[in-house]
């Protein structure tokens, strides 16, 4: 096996950059511009992430590719980190958005499309009752809200390295079994211990202690991990995180805002998994803001019973624009005419194509890493074997080595999310966007270990 020679790693950085730069003018210009009037010249804070000097600012993003103001195509396998799941601008969401821009944007009142929506959810995800928010975040948040109201507990437990949205009680990250607040989270309103329990992922054990003391409201989790990097369930897992959390009475949200990639009705519908509650966002709209949480019949008995009336308007879940006509429109169209059976079949072939070409170069070169994959979704890992948990991946990360190889990406005109090693293929992704990423990453290795 080959080890990485930092010095190399260095000046192969320092060319890539300089030659991000002098490709990009405009972004350039309009980066500097943006310093006048936009915190760190970027709308939103994580757009500094990425890899190169500055983000290249988008002229336009149609189906699996990406025009810049300086008029480079880019092959997008970020995919606005699963919110283009569906490829950008999607013909049967825009023709269905347009059209309802015209008759009515929000209202207050509900469409017949929000009782088509969650007649399909119901169908894909085997929940029968569905609320509407504008992120997964709120989703996630309300979700939490309501688990505390109907169990009267104070507690949360979340697996460490999770991420489900600028969520307060999941900053929390656990190091040599003591809990801290995670690095980076900005101006909590208490320390997360006080809220949360964290526990590994996959540790059964650990999980069952932090179930004991019955103050645990409710479970937070991805079927799979995802954002750390894609960290699988062990065999088995599942069956006893659900027996578990029902033994102690808590409840189980699983959160499928990213592992929608595994198929039409995310891990839960591919697994049978049973879960409480079960939110997700992003993708289902094409790209128009939206989150979702449904529930089971008992849940939506206990949250019926506990709100009169008069306080369905009041306090801790809720949100002006949170189930508004343009998004019910949207989801509407996209569950329709875009993230269709055939759909998921086709992402997931060409994800298990993407697979087996970053696989082949790892192996011929004798690299020490690997590659993993949920459905339509595939990541490289630098380490040779999946991990077990999140501690495990995350001590695995390596940000210099991943700038790099995004960069390098990027200015051959591959799109990698900022924050992953991650490529979302979407139902307008080719064989060909496919192939061409495998020589982008082949050669990316090759200059790297000489
Ligand atoms: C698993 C998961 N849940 C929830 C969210 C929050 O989504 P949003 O930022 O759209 O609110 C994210 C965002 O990346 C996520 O990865």
């Amino acid at each position: 096996m080959i080890s990485i020679d930092r010095q190399r790693l260095k000046s192969l950085m320092a060319r890539e950059q300089t030659r991000f730069v002098d490709d990009r003018p405009r972004s350039k210009a309009l980066f500097e511009r943006a310093r006048g009037s936009l915190l760190g010249g970027v709308p939103m804070n994580w757009m500094v992430k990425w890899a190169g000097a500055f983000p290249p600012f988008a002229q336009e993003a149609r189906g699996a590719h990406l025009l810049d103001v300086d008029g480079h195509r880019y092959v997008d396998f970020c995919l606005g980190d699963t919110g283009a799941m569906t490829g950008h601008s999607p013909e049967a969401t825009v023709s269905a958005v347009g059209q309802q821009v015209s008759r009515g944007i929000t209202t207050m009142l509900p469409l017949e499309d929000a009782v088509w929506v969650g007649e399909e959810l119901q169908r894909r995800f085997g929940l029968p009752y569905w609320q509407f928010t504008l992120t997964a975040t709120d989703a996630n948040r309300f979700s939490i809200r309501l688990a505390r109201q109907i169990t009267g507990r104070p507690k949360i437990l979340v697996f460490n390295w999770c991420y489900h949205g600028s969520v307060d009680e999941t900053f929390i990250t656990l190091a040599d079994g003591v809990t801290k607040p995670r690095s980076g989270n900005i101006g909590p309103p208490v320390d997360p211990s006080q809220t949360t329990r964290v526990v590994e992922f996959n540790d059964l054990e650990g999980l069952e202690r932090g179930l004991t003391p019955r103050d645990v409201a409710c479970i937070l989790a991805e079927p799979v991990m995802t954002n750390v990097g894609i960290v699988h369930p062990e065999p088995g897992f599942h069956r006893d995180l659900r027996q578990l959390a029902r033994k102690f009475g808590t409840l189980l949200i699983i959160d499928e805002t990213h592992t929608i990639c595994a198929g039409p009705g995310g891990a839960t519908r591919e697994w049978g998994l049973d879960p409480d509650m079960l939110v997700i966002g992003k993708t289902i709209g094409g790209g128009i803001p939206v989150g979702t949480y449904g529930f089971t019949e008992e849940i939506a008995e206990r949250i019926t019973a506990s709100i009169p009336l008069e306080d369905s308007d009041v306090g801790g879940i809720g949100g002006t624009l949170a189930g508004y006509a343009l998004s019910m429109t949207a989801v509407r169209a996209t569950l329709t005419g875009v993230l269709t059976d055939e759909a998921f079949a086709r992402m997931t072939r060409l994800a298990v194509r993407w697979t087996e070409g970053v696989e082949g170069i790892i192996a011929g070169r004798q690299v020490p890493w690997h590659v993993t994959r949920l459905g339509c979704r595939a990541e490289y890992h630098f380490m040779p074997d999946p991990p077990r948990d999140g501690a495990e991946q995350a001590a695995a990360g390596d940000p210099e080595l991943e700038r790099f190889l995004h960069l390098y990406a990027m200015n051959r005109r591959i799109l990698m999310t900022p924050f992953h090693n991650m490529a979302l293929m979407c139902p307008a992704t080719t064989e060909a966007d496919v192939d061409r990423h495998t020589q982008v990453f082949a050669s990316a290795v090759d200059e790297l270990f000489g």
